[in-house]
């Protein structure tokens, strides 16, 4: 069986009722990313880096994956469950919604929402209820908790893996992403010449024409058909 790398973005959790970044009333049109989305507006305001995460871990509580993740998860089961990362799934996306799905393989790039991280002692409780400047570390007490989430200007996470797997791939595909942040919006680069390059968005991204193939459509649409027309093409 083939080696396949998928990178997923905020559009894959769009028809969850999850806002993208970008798209118009998508949540940097809501929100300054410099206030909540970096280590500066957490030091300058955390109160308000609390609220945002907190609103969002509510109303994450409230959507359920979509057809979408849930075809993610049985494109994974195909290949079964494989330590040398045969099928990875990286996503951008901090919801837990390919894990409700039943994804694995996965790792979150930028981290978590339903996670938070001591600054005293490095825990990663999970966490799914609201965090203020009050809230004490499960481990050590200490009350200095912060969103397990990688913020502008922090290191993703897990790139080694990443990359590991992206030079190794046979192909890749980018769901529902503008292909904009890096290092993800690089993946294209270190995937093409030798592997075959999948673009799967609402619309083309900025990195489009880096693509061998395309097709554009809501997720709920594409990606199954994407992942019917591949067992297919793989059935032996
Ligand atoms: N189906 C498929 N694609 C969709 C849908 C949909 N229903 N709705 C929107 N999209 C596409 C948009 O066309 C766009 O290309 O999803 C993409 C969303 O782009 P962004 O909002 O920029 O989200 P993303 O690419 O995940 O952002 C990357 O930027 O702000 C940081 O950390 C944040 O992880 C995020 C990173």
């Amino acid at each position: 069986m083939d080696r396949i790398v998928i990178l997923t973005g905020a559009g894959i959790s769009r028809e969850s009722g999850l806002d993208t970044f970008r798209d118009e009333g998508g949540i940097w049109s809501q929100v300054r990313l410099e206030d909540v989305c970096t280590p500066e507006g957490f030091a300058r305001d955390p109160e308000a880096v609390d609220a945002f995460y907190n609103s969002r871990r509510r109303e994450l509580a409230t959507v359920k994956p979509n057809t979408a993740h849930k075809s993610l998860a049985a494109l994974e089961a195909v290949f079964g469950t494989n330590d040398d990362d045969t099928f990875l799934l990286v996503t951008q996306n901090i919801d837990d919604l390919h894990e409700r799905a039943g994804s694995a393989n996965l790792v979150h790039m930028h981290g978590e929402l339903l996670r938070l991280r001591c600054m005293n002692c490095g825990a990663t409780p999970r966490w799914t209820t609201d965090c203020h400047r009050t809230t004490p570390c499960p481990s050590c007490g200490w009350k200095n908790l912060r969103p397990d989430v990688v913020w502008f200007g922090e290191m993703p996470l897990h790139m080694d893996r990443i990359r590991r797997a992206l030079e190794r791939c046979d192909i890749f595909v980018a769901i529902g992403t503008s292909a904009t942040v890096y290092p993800a919006a690089g993946f294209i680069d270190e995937a093409s010449g030798h592997a075959r390059t999948i673009e799967l968005n609402l619309a083309p991204s900025g990195s489009a024409s880096l693509f061998d193939e395309a097709a554009y459509g809501e997720a709920t649409t594409i990606v199954p058909r994407f992942v019917k027309d591949f067992l297919a093409e793989n059935a032996n």
